[in-house]
């Protein structure tokens, strides 16, 4: 490894050895985080519009005055920090599979680490998501205003072939019985919007969009591409 990396952690998880490390990009000159779960490439921090545009979009579609938001991934903590300046959300709950990312951000070994943990409204709980989704809410659990998802790298493109199911419309309307009446639902993607996937979530919800989100890419010097869907 080039001495210019630092590894601040790693752990064995059952999807893969986790990675934390920090480098300085000579291309930008500026501190970059990054994830690694296996051999990909989780996440960054020199990208995160696209995780930011997942709050700001799918809250953006949320009606109430007063929201109560999910996020499914926390990687990072890009997507949670942005939902939390909102004004309006009034509980931000963020489900991770792995004990090792939430313990990176209680450690504050993050960019927005002190953020997300200095704020009332965050609640850090260790799930697979996928199967809470699959879960009929037991009687008294809260309900969203929004479910906001950032786990996979798009709905064909998944870290694991056991998460397959949420993006079928079944799947998604197990998802939608967490929701509240007019809940919305978001998911980033490292992929183009695919009319595929819209024409999916037009089978469950009346509103659907899919935003091509573009950024600096500053390793490329060109522009890159995310993808947002907000459906409610
Ligand atoms: C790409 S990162 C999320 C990035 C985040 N949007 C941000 O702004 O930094 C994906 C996250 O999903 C988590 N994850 C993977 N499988 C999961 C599962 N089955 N349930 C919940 N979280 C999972 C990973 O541990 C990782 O933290």
């Amino acid at each position: 490894m080039s001495s210019r990396f630092e590894e601040l952690d790693w752990q064995p998880t059952p999807l893969g050895d986790l990675t934390l490390r920090r480098r300085t990009e000579p291309a930008v000159g500026v501190e970059v985080y990054e994830v690694k779960l296996g051999d990909e490439f989780l996440m960054s921090s020199l990208f995160t519009v696209a995780e930011e545009d997942l709050a700001t979009l799918g809250l953006a579609a949320a009606a109430r005055q007063e929201l109560d938001v999910l996020v499914g991934g926390l990687g990072l903590g890009y997507t949670a920090v942005t939902a939390l300046r909102d004004p309006r959300v009034r509980s931000l709950t963020v489900i991770d599979a792995l004990p090792a990312v939430l313990d990176w951000h209680r450690r504050r070994l993050l960019p927005v680490s002190a953020a997300l943990m200095d704020d009332d409204r965050t609640e850090l709980v260790v799930d697979d998501f996928f199967a809470r989704m699959r879960r009929e809410p037991p009687t008294g659990a809260p309900r969203y205003d929004a479910i906001l998802v950032d786990i996979d790298h798009s709905p064909r493109h998944r870290l694991h072939p056991s998460h397959a199911d949420l993006y079928t419309a079944d799947g998604l309307r197990s998802l939608a019985r967490h929701l509240k009446q007019d809940g919305v639902f978001a998911l980033w993607s490292d992929d183009p919007p695919e009319p595929e996937f819209t024409a999916v979530l037009a089978e469950v919800w009346t509103h659907t969009a899919g935003h091509l989100v573009a950024f600096d890419n500053p390793l490329t010097g060109g522009v890159s591409t995310n993808s947002v869907y907000v459906a409610w």
